[in-house]
Protein backbone atom coordinates (compact mmCIF):
# COMPACT_ATOMS: atom_id res chain seq x y z
CA UNK A 1 0.00 0.00 0.00
CA UNK A 2 1.37 3.08 -0.90
CA UNK A 3 0.65 6.24 1.31
CA UNK A 4 0.64 10.17 -0.15
CA UNK A 5 0.92 12.71 2.45
CA UNK A 6 1.77 15.98 0.53
CA UNK A 7 5.29 18.04 1.75
CA UNK A 8 4.05 20.97 0.38
CA UNK A 9 4.29 23.92 2.82
CA UNK A 10 0.70 25.03 2.96
CA UNK A 11 -0.17 21.33 3.44
CA UNK A 12 2.20 21.24 6.35
CA UNK A 13 1.28 24.69 7.69
CA UNK A 14 -2.47 22.47 7.86
CA UNK A 15 -0.46 19.73 10.22
CA UNK A 16 0.63 17.42 6.99
CA UNK A 17 4.19 16.80 8.93
CA UNK A 18 1.89 15.11 11.96
CA UNK A 19 -0.44 13.33 10.13
CA UNK A 20 2.68 11.98 8.37
CA UNK A 21 4.00 10.76 11.81
CA UNK A 22 0.71 9.36 12.66
CA UNK A 23 0.82 7.08 9.74
CA UNK A 24 4.45 6.09 10.17
CA UNK A 25 3.57 5.02 13.85
CA UNK A 26 0.30 3.30 13.65
CA UNK A 27 1.68 1.52 10.47
CA UNK A 28 4.57 0.33 12.49
CA UNK A 29 2.05 -0.32 15.72
CA UNK A 30 0.40 -2.18 13.68
CA UNK A 31 3.15 -4.36 11.61
CA UNK A 32 1.85 -3.01 8.33
CA UNK A 33 3.94 -2.51 5.21
CA UNK A 34 3.13 0.89 3.94
CA UNK A 35 5.01 3.00 1.42
CA UNK A 36 4.72 6.69 2.56
CA UNK A 37 5.98 9.15 0.08
CA UNK A 38 5.38 12.86 0.23
CA UNK A 39 4.48 14.51 -2.45
CA UNK A 40 3.32 17.83 -3.93
CA UNK A 41 -0.29 19.17 -3.22
CA UNK A 42 -3.04 18.66 -5.43
CA UNK A 43 -3.21 22.30 -5.12
CA UNK A 44 -6.82 22.13 -3.29
CA UNK A 45 -5.82 23.89 -0.48
CA UNK A 46 -8.76 23.99 1.50
CA UNK A 47 -8.72 19.85 1.87
CA UNK A 48 -5.21 19.79 2.98
CA UNK A 49 -4.11 17.86 4.25
CA UNK A 50 -4.89 15.65 1.76
CA UNK A 51 -3.88 12.37 1.87
CA UNK A 52 -3.67 9.49 -0.71
CA UNK A 53 -3.75 5.79 -0.37
CA UNK A 54 -2.88 3.80 -3.44
CA UNK A 55 -4.14 0.22 -3.00
CA UNK A 56 -5.24 -2.68 -5.65
CA UNK A 57 -4.24 -0.19 -8.64
CA UNK A 58 -6.59 2.54 -7.25
CA UNK A 59 -5.60 5.88 -5.76
CA UNK A 60 -7.77 7.46 -3.14
CA UNK A 61 -8.31 10.75 -1.41
CA UNK A 62 -8.88 11.69 1.97
CA UNK A 63 -8.82 14.97 3.73
CA UNK A 64 -8.83 17.16 5.59
CA UNK A 65 -7.11 14.57 7.64
CA UNK A 66 -6.14 14.75 10.70
CA UNK A 67 -3.81 12.36 13.05
CA UNK A 68 -7.12 11.09 14.90
CA UNK A 69 -8.37 10.07 12.04
CA UNK A 70 -5.49 7.74 11.08
CA UNK A 71 -6.51 4.49 12.64
CA UNK A 72 -10.23 4.82 10.29
CA UNK A 73 -7.73 5.71 7.03
CA UNK A 74 -5.43 2.82 7.54
CA UNK A 75 -8.81 0.53 8.73
CA UNK A 76 -9.92 1.70 5.54
CA UNK A 77 -13.24 2.72 7.19
CA UNK A 78 -13.16 6.50 6.50
CA UNK A 79 -14.98 8.17 4.53
CA UNK A 80 -13.32 8.87 0.91
CA UNK A 81 -13.44 11.98 -1.36
CA UNK A 82 -12.91 9.75 -4.16
CA UNK A 83 -10.43 10.04 -7.00
CA UNK A 84 -8.66 13.38 -7.22
CA UNK A 85 -9.61 13.72 -11.11
CA UNK A 86 -13.08 13.19 -10.58
CA UNK A 87 -13.54 15.92 -8.19
CA UNK A 88 -14.84 18.78 -9.72
CA UNK A 89 -12.16 21.60 -9.15
CA UNK A 90 -9.58 19.31 -10.28
CA UNK A 91 -11.74 17.42 -13.34
CA UNK A 92 -12.11 21.06 -14.93
CA UNK A 93 -8.32 21.88 -15.31
CA UNK A 94 -6.26 21.43 -18.04
CA UNK A 95 -3.14 20.19 -16.43
CA UNK A 96 -0.01 20.87 -18.61
CA UNK A 97 2.76 22.85 -16.79
CA UNK A 98 1.09 21.27 -13.26
CA UNK A 99 0.58 18.31 -14.63
CA UNK A 100 2.90 15.83 -12.48
CA UNK A 101 2.54 17.88 -9.14
CA UNK A 102 1.06 16.14 -6.18
CA UNK A 103 1.17 13.34 -8.54
CA UNK A 104 4.49 11.67 -8.35
CA UNK A 105 7.81 11.74 -5.73
CA UNK A 106 8.93 14.93 -6.21
CA UNK A 107 12.78 13.61 -5.70
CA UNK A 108 12.18 10.42 -7.79
CA UNK A 109 13.72 10.73 -11.32
CA UNK A 110 11.94 7.69 -12.06
CA UNK A 111 8.92 8.60 -11.19
CA UNK A 112 9.38 12.09 -13.12
CA UNK A 113 10.51 9.97 -16.40
CA UNK A 114 7.96 7.78 -15.77
CA UNK A 115 5.42 10.55 -16.46
CA UNK A 116 6.79 12.26 -19.20
CA UNK A 117 10.20 13.82 -18.01
CA UNK A 118 12.93 14.23 -19.63
CA UNK A 119 10.93 13.51 -23.09
CA UNK A 120 11.54 17.13 -23.68
CA UNK A 121 14.84 17.45 -22.93
CA UNK A 122 15.63 14.38 -25.28
CA UNK A 123 14.02 15.85 -28.21
CA UNK A 124 15.92 19.35 -27.66
CA UNK A 125 19.14 17.71 -27.48
CA UNK A 126 18.63 16.54 -31.02
CA UNK A 127 17.53 19.86 -32.16
CA UNK A 128 20.05 23.04 -33.04
CA UNK A 129 19.88 25.98 -30.94
CA UNK A 130 17.65 28.06 -33.56
CA UNK A 131 15.10 25.28 -33.79
CA UNK A 132 14.96 24.98 -29.80
CA UNK A 133 14.00 28.70 -30.12
CA UNK A 134 11.56 28.22 -32.98
CA UNK A 135 9.40 25.95 -31.10
CA UNK A 136 9.43 27.86 -28.08
CA UNK A 137 7.92 30.90 -30.50
CA UNK A 138 5.48 28.80 -32.16
CA UNK A 139 4.23 27.34 -28.79
CA UNK A 140 3.21 30.76 -27.83
CA UNK A 141 5.04 30.71 -24.35
CA UNK A 142 5.08 34.17 -22.92
CA UNK A 143 6.41 35.50 -19.17
CA UNK A 144 4.72 34.29 -16.72
CA UNK A 145 6.17 36.82 -13.85
CA UNK A 146 3.64 39.24 -14.97
CA UNK A 147 5.02 41.50 -17.66
CA UNK A 148 3.95 38.53 -20.64
CA UNK A 149 7.08 39.09 -23.11
CA UNK A 150 7.66 36.73 -25.58
CA UNK A 151 9.87 33.97 -24.08
CA UNK A 152 11.10 32.87 -27.68
CA UNK A 153 12.01 36.22 -28.57
CA UNK A 154 13.55 37.11 -25.52
CA UNK A 155 15.84 33.60 -25.68
CA UNK A 156 16.53 34.55 -29.35
CA UNK A 157 17.88 37.82 -28.30
CA UNK A 158 20.65 35.86 -25.77
CA UNK A 159 20.74 33.17 -28.58
CA UNK A 160 22.42 35.95 -31.27
CA UNK A 161 24.58 37.73 -28.48
CA UNK A 162 28.08 37.03 -28.78
CA UNK A 163 29.79 35.64 -25.62
CA UNK A 164 31.88 33.30 -23.73
CA UNK A 165 29.97 32.90 -21.62
CA UNK A 166 26.12 32.90 -20.71
CA UNK A 167 23.47 32.26 -17.95
CA UNK A 168 20.05 31.27 -17.38
CA UNK A 169 18.38 33.06 -14.17
CA UNK A 170 15.35 31.52 -12.88
CA UNK A 171 13.35 34.46 -10.70
CA UNK A 172 11.39 32.63 -7.96
CA UNK A 173 11.25 35.51 -5.77
CA UNK A 174 7.59 34.69 -5.73
CA UNK A 175 6.54 37.98 -3.72
CA UNK A 176 3.10 38.80 -5.05
CA UNK A 177 0.40 38.67 -2.49
CA UNK A 178 -1.80 35.62 -3.39
CA UNK A 179 0.69 33.84 -5.51
CA UNK A 180 2.60 30.37 -4.70
CA UNK A 181 2.45 28.88 -7.97
CA UNK A 182 6.32 28.91 -8.28
CA UNK A 183 6.45 27.55 -4.36
CA UNK A 184 3.83 24.62 -5.69
CA UNK A 185 5.96 23.64 -8.68
CA UNK A 186 9.61 23.66 -7.06
CA UNK A 187 8.27 21.72 -4.17
CA UNK A 188 6.03 19.49 -6.11
CA UNK A 189 8.11 18.56 -9.36
CA UNK A 190 11.48 20.43 -9.23
CA UNK A 191 12.48 18.35 -11.84
CA UNK A 192 10.45 19.91 -14.39
CA UNK A 193 12.31 23.36 -13.26
CA UNK A 194 15.96 21.79 -14.11
CA UNK A 195 14.59 20.39 -17.24
CA UNK A 196 12.73 23.62 -18.69
CA UNK A 197 16.26 25.56 -17.21
CA UNK A 198 18.58 22.70 -19.22
CA UNK A 199 16.63 23.33 -22.61
CA UNK A 200 16.84 27.31 -22.17
CA UNK A 201 20.53 26.96 -21.95
CA UNK A 202 20.52 24.82 -25.12
CA UNK A 203 18.43 27.17 -27.60
CA UNK A 204 20.64 30.15 -26.40
CA UNK A 205 24.21 28.58 -25.58
CA UNK A 206 24.10 29.28 -21.70
CA UNK A 207 26.11 26.76 -19.27
CA UNK A 208 25.45 27.80 -16.41
CA UNK A 209 21.74 28.81 -14.42
CA UNK A 210 20.74 30.15 -11.18
CA UNK A 211 17.80 29.61 -9.62
CA UNK A 212 16.98 33.29 -6.98
CA UNK A 213 14.82 32.23 -4.49
CA UNK A 214 13.18 33.57 -1.63
CA UNK A 215 14.28 32.80 1.45
CA UNK A 216 10.93 32.70 2.84
CA UNK A 217 10.31 29.58 1.08
CA UNK A 218 13.05 27.09 3.42
CA UNK A 219 10.79 24.41 2.00
CA UNK A 220 11.58 24.57 -1.50
CA UNK A 221 14.96 25.64 -1.02
CA UNK A 222 15.81 22.31 0.31
CA UNK A 223 13.68 20.82 -2.23
CA UNK A 224 15.16 21.88 -5.24
CA UNK A 225 18.69 21.76 -3.79
CA UNK A 226 18.14 18.11 -3.27
CA UNK A 227 16.72 17.63 -6.83
CA UNK A 228 19.87 19.17 -8.50
CA UNK A 229 22.10 16.84 -6.63
CA UNK A 230 20.31 14.36 -7.62
CA UNK A 231 19.79 15.61 -11.49
CA UNK A 232 23.95 15.82 -11.24
CA UNK A 233 24.49 12.45 -9.64
CA UNK A 234 22.29 10.52 -12.64
CA UNK A 235 23.86 12.21 -15.83
CA UNK A 236 20.56 15.08 -16.57
CA UNK A 237 23.19 18.25 -15.07
CA UNK A 238 27.19 18.41 -15.55
CA UNK A 239 29.67 18.49 -18.22
CA UNK A 240 27.53 15.79 -20.60
CA UNK A 241 23.86 16.61 -20.22
CA UNK A 242 22.58 12.68 -20.78
CA UNK A 243 25.36 11.62 -22.19
CA UNK A 244 25.52 14.39 -25.16
CA UNK A 245 28.33 16.19 -24.68
CA UNK A 246 26.44 19.29 -24.13
CA UNK A 247 27.36 20.83 -20.67
CA UNK A 248 24.82 22.78 -18.38
CA UNK A 249 24.97 23.07 -14.51
CA UNK A 250 22.80 25.44 -11.98
CA UNK A 251 22.32 26.34 -8.45
CA UNK A 252 20.07 27.63 -5.89
CA UNK A 253 21.08 31.70 -4.03
CA UNK A 254 18.83 32.35 -1.39
CA UNK A 255 17.38 35.67 -1.59
CA UNK A 256 17.05 38.01 1.47
CA UNK A 257 13.52 39.12 1.48
CA UNK A 258 12.76 42.21 -0.64
CA UNK A 259 10.21 42.68 -2.90
CA UNK A 260 11.89 44.32 -5.24
CA UNK A 261 14.37 41.64 -5.66
CA UNK A 262 11.76 40.04 -7.93
CA UNK A 263 12.80 43.03 -10.30
CA UNK A 264 14.55 41.19 -12.68
CA UNK A 265 17.61 43.77 -12.38
CA UNK A 266 17.63 44.17 -8.80
CA UNK A 267 17.71 40.67 -8.88
CA UNK A 268 20.86 40.43 -10.93
CA UNK A 269 22.28 43.15 -8.57
CA UNK A 270 21.22 40.73 -5.79
CA UNK A 271 22.67 37.75 -7.23
CA UNK A 272 26.19 39.27 -7.84
CA UNK A 273 26.27 40.21 -3.83
CA UNK A 274 25.37 43.98 -4.39
CA UNK A 275 22.46 45.77 -3.06
CA UNK A 276 19.26 44.81 -4.46
CA UNK A 277 18.42 48.29 -6.24
CA UNK A 278 16.96 48.75 -9.90
CA UNK A 279 19.70 48.87 -12.90
CA UNK A 280 18.29 51.35 -15.86
CA UNK A 281 17.17 49.32 -19.28
CA UNK A 282 18.72 49.10 -21.53
CA UNK A 283 21.23 47.48 -21.40
CA UNK A 284 18.07 44.90 -21.63
CA UNK A 285 19.61 41.78 -19.42
CA UNK A 286 19.37 40.08 -22.55
CA UNK A 287 22.48 41.75 -23.80
CA UNK A 288 23.82 42.71 -20.60
CA UNK A 289 23.01 40.61 -17.46
CA UNK A 290 24.06 38.23 -14.58
CA UNK A 291 27.92 40.03 -14.21
CA UNK A 292 27.44 41.99 -18.01
CA UNK A 293 26.62 38.57 -19.52
CA UNK A 294 23.62 37.65 -21.97
CA UNK A 295 21.42 36.41 -19.54
CA UNK A 296 17.92 34.50 -19.62
CA UNK A 297 15.75 36.04 -16.79
CA UNK A 298 12.50 33.86 -16.93
CA UNK A 299 9.92 33.54 -14.15
CA UNK A 300 9.83 29.79 -12.58
CA UNK A 301 6.56 28.76 -14.32
CA UNK A 302 7.72 29.99 -17.66
CA UNK A 303 10.52 27.95 -17.63
CA UNK A 304 8.57 24.45 -16.13
CA UNK A 305 6.17 25.05 -18.59
CA UNK A 306 8.96 24.75 -21.32
CA UNK A 307 9.73 20.32 -20.81
CA UNK A 308 5.62 19.91 -21.80
CA UNK A 309 5.68 22.67 -24.90
CA UNK A 310 9.04 20.09 -25.69
CA UNK A 311 7.18 16.80 -24.93
CA UNK A 312 3.88 17.37 -26.67
CA UNK A 313 4.63 19.78 -29.61
CA UNK A 314 4.38 23.29 -29.71
CA UNK A 315 1.39 22.82 -31.59
CA UNK A 316 -0.43 20.93 -28.84
CA UNK A 317 0.51 24.19 -26.32
CA UNK A 318 -0.79 27.03 -29.07
CA UNK A 319 -4.15 25.08 -29.62
CA UNK A 320 -5.20 25.81 -25.90
CA UNK A 321 -6.02 29.66 -25.11
CA UNK A 322 -7.37 32.91 -26.63
CA UNK A 323 -5.82 35.03 -28.83
CA UNK A 324 -2.52 36.14 -28.21
CA UNK A 325 -2.87 34.33 -24.51
CA UNK A 326 -1.67 31.24 -25.70
CA UNK A 327 -1.17 28.03 -24.30
CA UNK A 328 -2.51 27.50 -20.25
CA UNK A 329 -2.11 29.64 -16.98
CA UNK A 330 -1.62 28.45 -13.56
CA UNK A 331 -4.24 30.78 -11.97
CA UNK A 332 -3.96 31.28 -7.87
CA UNK A 333 -7.14 31.85 -5.74
CA UNK A 334 -6.94 32.96 -2.24
CA UNK A 335 -8.92 35.29 -0.14
CA UNK A 336 -12.06 35.46 1.06
CA UNK A 337 -12.54 32.20 -1.34
CA UNK A 338 -14.85 29.09 -0.38
CA UNK A 339 -11.95 26.73 -2.51
CA UNK A 340 -8.92 28.38 -2.60
CA UNK A 341 -5.68 26.64 -4.49
CA UNK A 342 -4.18 26.11 -7.58
CA UNK A 343 -6.25 26.19 -10.97
CA UNK A 344 -4.31 25.70 -13.86
CA UNK A 345 -6.86 26.42 -17.18
CA UNK A 346 -6.39 27.44 -20.90
CA UNK A 347 -6.29 31.21 -21.06
CA UNK A 348 -10.14 32.48 -21.90
CA UNK A 349 -12.37 31.70 -18.75
CA UNK A 350 -14.16 34.30 -17.81
CA UNK A 351 -13.23 36.29 -14.23
CA UNK A 352 -16.51 35.63 -13.15
CA UNK A 353 -16.29 31.56 -13.92
CA UNK A 354 -13.69 31.65 -11.79
CA UNK A 355 -14.52 33.46 -8.35
CA UNK A 356 -18.26 32.37 -8.12
CA UNK A 357 -18.25 28.37 -10.08
CA UNK A 358 -14.45 27.40 -9.48
CA UNK A 359 -13.86 28.99 -5.97
CA UNK A 360 -17.30 28.82 -5.28
CA UNK A 361 -17.67 32.51 -4.12
CA UNK A 362 -16.63 34.18 -0.45
CA UNK A 363 -16.02 31.79 2.74
CA UNK A 364 -17.89 34.04 4.54
CA UNK A 365 -21.48 33.75 2.35
CA UNK A 366 -21.39 37.32 1.69
CA UNK A 367 -21.53 38.98 -1.59
CA UNK A 368 -18.47 39.34 -3.47
CA UNK A 369 -17.13 42.98 -4.13
CA UNK A 370 -13.69 43.25 -5.29
CA UNK A 371 -10.98 40.87 -7.08
CA UNK A 372 -7.52 42.04 -6.82
CA UNK A 373 -5.52 40.66 -9.65
CA UNK A 374 -1.71 40.43 -9.86
CA UNK A 375 -0.47 41.43 -6.67
CA UNK A 376 -0.54 44.14 -4.37
CA UNK A 377 -0.21 46.12 -7.30
CA UNK A 378 -2.59 44.65 -9.64
CA UNK A 379 -5.74 46.27 -10.22
CA UNK A 380 -9.20 45.98 -7.88
CA UNK A 381 -11.72 44.32 -10.64
CA UNK A 382 -15.53 44.72 -9.26
CA UNK A 383 -18.55 42.22 -10.21
CA UNK A 384 -19.60 44.42 -13.24
CA UNK A 385 -16.03 43.21 -14.64
CA UNK A 386 -16.64 39.64 -14.40
CA UNK A 387 -17.41 38.54 -17.89
CA UNK A 388 -13.70 39.52 -18.80
CA UNK A 389 -12.18 36.70 -20.59
CA UNK A 390 -8.46 35.83 -18.52
CA UNK A 391 -6.02 36.83 -21.10
CA UNK A 392 -3.05 39.67 -21.44
CA UNK A 393 -4.94 41.71 -23.49
CA UNK A 394 -8.29 41.40 -22.51
CA UNK A 395 -6.91 42.48 -18.71
CA UNK A 396 -5.06 45.01 -20.01
CA UNK A 397 -8.16 46.63 -21.94
CA UNK A 398 -9.63 46.98 -18.30
CA UNK A 399 -7.34 48.63 -17.06
CA UNK A 400 -5.63 45.64 -15.06
CA UNK A 401 -2.93 42.95 -15.38
CA UNK A 402 -2.75 39.39 -15.27
CA UNK A 403 0.47 39.85 -13.37
CA UNK A 404 1.58 36.47 -12.09
CA UNK A 405 -2.05 35.13 -12.00
CA UNK A 406 -3.09 35.48 -8.16
CA UNK A 407 -6.45 36.39 -7.80
CA UNK A 408 -6.98 37.80 -4.05
CA UNK A 409 -11.05 37.86 -3.25
CA UNK A 410 -12.59 40.52 -1.25
CA UNK A 411 -16.51 40.38 0.24
CA UNK A 412 -18.37 43.46 0.75
CA UNK A 413 -16.99 44.11 4.09
CA UNK A 414 -13.95 46.00 1.86
CA UNK A 415 -13.09 48.85 2.82
CA UNK A 416 -11.80 50.20 -0.73
CA UNK A 417 -9.71 53.13 0.58
CA UNK A 418 -8.19 51.81 3.13
CA UNK A 419 -7.04 49.28 0.13
CA UNK A 420 -5.50 51.93 -1.82
CA UNK A 421 -3.77 53.48 1.05
CA UNK A 422 -2.27 50.19 1.75
CA UNK A 423 -0.67 49.82 -2.31
CA UNK A 424 0.91 53.36 -1.62
CA UNK A 425 2.15 52.33 1.68
CA UNK A 426 3.23 49.36 0.65
CA UNK A 427 5.21 50.81 -2.21
CA UNK A 428 6.55 53.27 0.05
CA UNK A 429 8.45 50.49 2.68
CA UNK A 430 9.23 48.46 -0.57
CA UNK A 431 10.78 51.14 -2.50
CA UNK A 432 14.48 50.98 -3.44
CA UNK A 433 14.67 54.23 -3.56
CA UNK A 434 16.49 54.58 -6.98
CA UNK A 435 13.96 56.70 -8.51
CA UNK A 436 11.29 60.50 -7.22
CA UNK A 437 8.48 59.20 -8.52
CA UNK A 438 7.99 56.19 -6.21
CA UNK A 439 10.30 57.45 -3.48
CA UNK A 440 8.44 60.61 -2.59
CA UNK A 441 5.17 60.11 -4.59
CA UNK A 442 4.46 56.95 -2.45
CA UNK A 443 5.04 58.66 0.93
CA UNK A 444 2.61 61.93 -0.53
CA UNK A 445 0.26 58.95 -1.60
CA UNK A 446 -0.11 57.60 1.82
CA UNK A 447 -0.64 61.18 3.26
CA UNK A 448 -3.22 62.25 0.10
CA UNK A 449 -5.13 59.06 0.93
CA UNK A 450 -5.03 60.32 4.60
CA UNK A 451 -6.56 63.83 3.62
CA UNK A 452 -9.40 62.27 1.64
CA UNK A 453 -10.24 59.78 4.35
CA UNK A 454 -10.71 63.08 6.58
CA UNK A 455 -13.03 64.25 4.37
CA UNK A 456 -10.59 66.15 1.98
CA UNK A 457 -12.42 65.39 -1.36
CA UNK A 458 -10.49 68.45 -2.98
CA UNK A 459 -7.66 65.89 -2.48
CA UNK A 460 -8.91 63.12 -5.03
CA UNK A 461 -7.69 65.29 -8.25
CA UNK A 462 -4.35 65.38 -6.33
CA UNK A 463 -4.14 62.06 -5.86
CA UNK A 464 -4.73 61.28 -9.91
CA UNK A 465 -2.44 63.41 -11.19
CA UNK A 466 -0.05 61.58 -8.32
CA UNK A 467 -0.76 58.31 -9.84
CA UNK A 468 -0.28 59.78 -13.04
CA UNK A 469 3.29 61.08 -12.58
CA UNK A 470 4.22 57.54 -10.78
CA UNK A 471 2.73 55.82 -14.03
CA UNK A 472 5.15 57.43 -16.16
CA UNK A 473 7.89 58.63 -14.45
CA UNK A 474 9.01 55.54 -12.17
CA UNK A 475 11.82 53.68 -13.43
CA UNK A 476 10.68 50.09 -12.60
CA UNK A 477 7.01 48.22 -12.70
CA UNK A 478 6.94 49.00 -7.90
CA UNK A 479 6.57 52.40 -8.74
CA UNK A 480 4.78 51.82 -11.88
CA UNK A 481 2.12 50.12 -11.14
CA UNK A 482 1.37 50.84 -7.64
CA UNK A 483 -1.17 53.36 -9.51
CA UNK A 484 -3.15 50.29 -10.61
CA UNK A 485 -4.66 49.19 -7.10
CA UNK A 486 -5.41 52.62 -6.44
CA UNK A 487 -7.04 54.09 -9.49
CA UNK A 488 -9.05 50.96 -10.10
CA UNK A 489 -10.39 51.19 -6.33
CA UNK A 490 -11.14 55.25 -7.52
CA UNK A 491 -12.52 54.43 -9.93
CA UNK A 492 -14.68 51.50 -9.69
CA UNK A 493 -15.49 52.66 -6.16
CA UNK A 494 -16.21 56.16 -6.32
CA UNK A 495 -18.19 56.76 -3.29
CA UNK A 496 -15.83 55.12 -0.83
CA UNK A 497 -13.76 58.34 -2.06
CA UNK A 498 -16.66 60.51 -0.39
CA UNK A 499 -16.84 61.25 -4.32
CA UNK A 500 -19.05 60.44 -7.42
CA UNK A 501 -17.61 58.58 -10.48
CA UNK A 502 -17.14 61.50 -12.75
CA UNK A 503 -14.26 63.18 -10.43
CA UNK A 504 -12.47 59.89 -10.93
CA UNK A 505 -12.45 60.28 -14.64
P1 LIG B 1 9.13 44.60 -18.85
O1 LIG B 1 7.93 44.77 -19.71
O2 LIG B 1 10.07 45.72 -18.69
O3 LIG B 1 9.99 43.39 -19.41
C1 LIG B 1 9.54 42.14 -19.65
C2 LIG B 1 10.70 41.23 -19.93
O4 LIG B 1 11.06 41.25 -21.31
C3 LIG B 1 11.98 41.57 -19.20
O5 LIG B 1 12.63 40.37 -18.86
C4 LIG B 1 12.79 42.32 -20.25
O6 LIG B 1 14.17 42.28 -19.99
C5 LIG B 1 12.43 41.55 -21.48
N1 LIG B 1 12.57 42.24 -22.76
C6 LIG B 1 11.96 43.37 -23.18
N2 LIG B 1 12.31 43.64 -24.45
C7 LIG B 1 13.17 42.67 -24.86
C8 LIG B 1 13.85 42.39 -26.08
N3 LIG B 1 13.75 43.15 -27.15
N4 LIG B 1 14.62 41.29 -26.12
C9 LIG B 1 14.74 40.49 -25.03
N5 LIG B 1 14.12 40.71 -23.88
C10 LIG B 1 13.33 41.79 -23.78
O7 LIG B 1 8.55 44.14 -17.45
P2 LIG B 1 9.27 43.86 -16.05
O8 LIG B 1 9.56 45.14 -15.38
O9 LIG B 1 10.40 42.89 -16.20
O10 LIG B 1 8.13 43.09 -15.25
C11 LIG B 1 6.98 43.74 -14.83
C12 LIG B 1 5.97 42.71 -14.44
O11 LIG B 1 6.38 41.99 -13.30
C13 LIG B 1 4.62 43.26 -14.12
O12 LIG B 1 3.73 42.92 -15.15
C14 LIG B 1 4.22 42.63 -12.81
O13 LIG B 1 2.97 42.02 -12.92
C15 LIG B 1 5.25 41.58 -12.60
N6 LIG B 1 5.55 41.36 -11.19
C16 LIG B 1 5.61 40.06 -10.78
C17 LIG B 1 5.87 39.73 -9.47
C18 LIG B 1 5.90 38.29 -9.03
O14 LIG B 1 5.89 38.01 -7.82
N7 LIG B 1 5.95 37.33 -9.94
C19 LIG B 1 6.12 40.78 -8.49
C20 LIG B 1 6.06 42.09 -9.01
C21 LIG B 1 5.78 42.37 -10.33
FE1 LIG C 1 13.24 51.75 -7.13
FE2 LIG C 1 10.64 52.41 -6.94
FE3 LIG C 1 12.13 53.53 -8.80
FE4 LIG C 1 11.53 50.91 -8.97
S1 LIG C 1 10.10 52.60 -9.14
S2 LIG C 1 13.52 51.90 -9.34
S3 LIG C 1 11.52 50.37 -6.79
S4 LIG C 1 12.41 53.75 -6.57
Amino acid sequence: MKIYVPLDSAAKALGADEVAAAIAAEAEARGLEIELIRNGTRGMVWLEPLVEVEDGGERLAYGPLTPAEVPALLDRTLDTLGRVEDMPFFARQTRLTFARCGLTDPLSLADYQAHGGLSGLRRALGMTAEAVVDEVKTSGLRGRGGAGFPTGIKWDTVRMAHASQKYIVCNADEGDSGTFADRMIIEGDPFCLIEGMIIAGLGTGATKGYVYLRSEYPVAIELLRQAIDIARADGVLGSSVLGSGRSFDMEVRVGAGAYVCGEETSLLNSLEGKRGVVRAKPPLPALEGFLGRPTVVNNVISLATVPVIFEKGAQHYADFGLGRSKGTIPVQIAGNVKYGGLFETAFGMPLGELVNDVAGGTASGRPVKAVQIGGPLGAYFATADFDTPFGYEEFDGQGGLIGHAGLVVFDDSADMLHMARFAMEFCAVESCGKCTPCRLGAVRGVETLDRIAAGDTGAVPLLTDLCEVMKDGSLCALGGFTPYPVLSALQRFPEEFGTVKEAAE
